[in-house]
């Protein structure tokens, strides 16, 4: 489709700097309010959007966010951590998509990190925050699909009504291309770990996982867990345990350039 390829030639942006500086801050054992505001200060804009999907998150329990520190406040350091990764991971194609990208990201990919998380240490993987980051972009790829759904839905109708996400024949019948080629390609453009490209490339055939096979197994794992548990609902106690543990890998993990 070339509107995919159009998108795609634009390339990605690296990670605004702030969230190398913030992923350093929220990981302290003490977080500094007054050292997370400064950093998000210095780019109103993605500060604008973490503001926003924090609000997103905050108003399904009622509750809202005035400021960052606010959010950061109210949602905790490792699920404000989470926002900023998730809008990080959004902060590409035209800017009316992003918001509406991030809380689909989020909605997804929150449950399947906490799982994968919980997988990683169960697993005793060596670096648990691994596996939730893993768990939380995998499916990037499909990021860029969205968009151009959504723009095309106007004139094909159909569209809005084929279940394509994670069907991969689908995907590349529909966009010439399946979600891990595309994971792919955001991954290098990013810099990711060998470790996490393997989990944005292989959590659909971790066999094929060329680095580290077992953090592919365990985002494969998590999927699965969560697609036949999906029409469980979540219980106050699992929430609890989820804001509890959820730990993003700190930066050494996640880049390797
Ligand atoms: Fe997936
Ligand atoms: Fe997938």
């Amino acid at each position: 489709m070339s509107r995919l390829a159009s998108l795609l030639s634009q390339g990605l942006e690296p990670f605004p700097d702030c969230v190398f500086d913030l992923d350093v801050l929220l990981n302290a054992p003490v977080v500094d309010l007054r050292k997370v505001a400064r950093a998000l200060r210095a780019d109103a804009r993605f500060s604008r959007r973490v503001l926003s999907l924090s609000n997103a998150i905050l108003n399904r329990s009622g509750e809202s966010a005035q400021s960052v520190t606010d959010a950061l406040v109210l949602l905790g350091p490792c699920l404000f951590h989470t926002v900023v990764l998730v809008c990080a991971a959004t902060d590409f194609g035209e800017r009316a998509f992003r918001d509406w990208n991030a809380e689909s990201l989020w909605s997804r990919g929150f449950r399947i990190a906490v799982t994968s998380e919980r997988i990683a240490e169960l697993s005793e993987y060596p670096v648990r925050g691994m596996g939730y980051l893993a768990g939380l972009l995998h499916d990037v790829g499909h990021l860029p699909f969205r968009i151009v759904a959504r723009e095309q839905e106007a004139a094909f109708r159909e569209l809005a009504e084929i279940q394509w996400q994670d069907n991969m024949d689908l995907e590349r019948e529909i966009f010439g291309l399946d979600h891990c080629q595309v994971g792919r390609w955001m991954a290098k453009s990013w810099g990711l770990s060998p470790s996490l490209t393997d989990a944005v490339c292989h959590h659909h055939e971790p066999n094929a996982a060329p680095n580290d096979r077992q953090l592919a197994e365990i985002v494969c794992a998590a999927e699965f867990y969560c697609s036949v548990s999906a029409a469980q609902p979540a219980t106050q106690s699992l929430w609890r345990l989820q804001t509890a543990s959820t730990s993003p890998a700190p930066r050494e993990n996640f880049a390797h350039a």
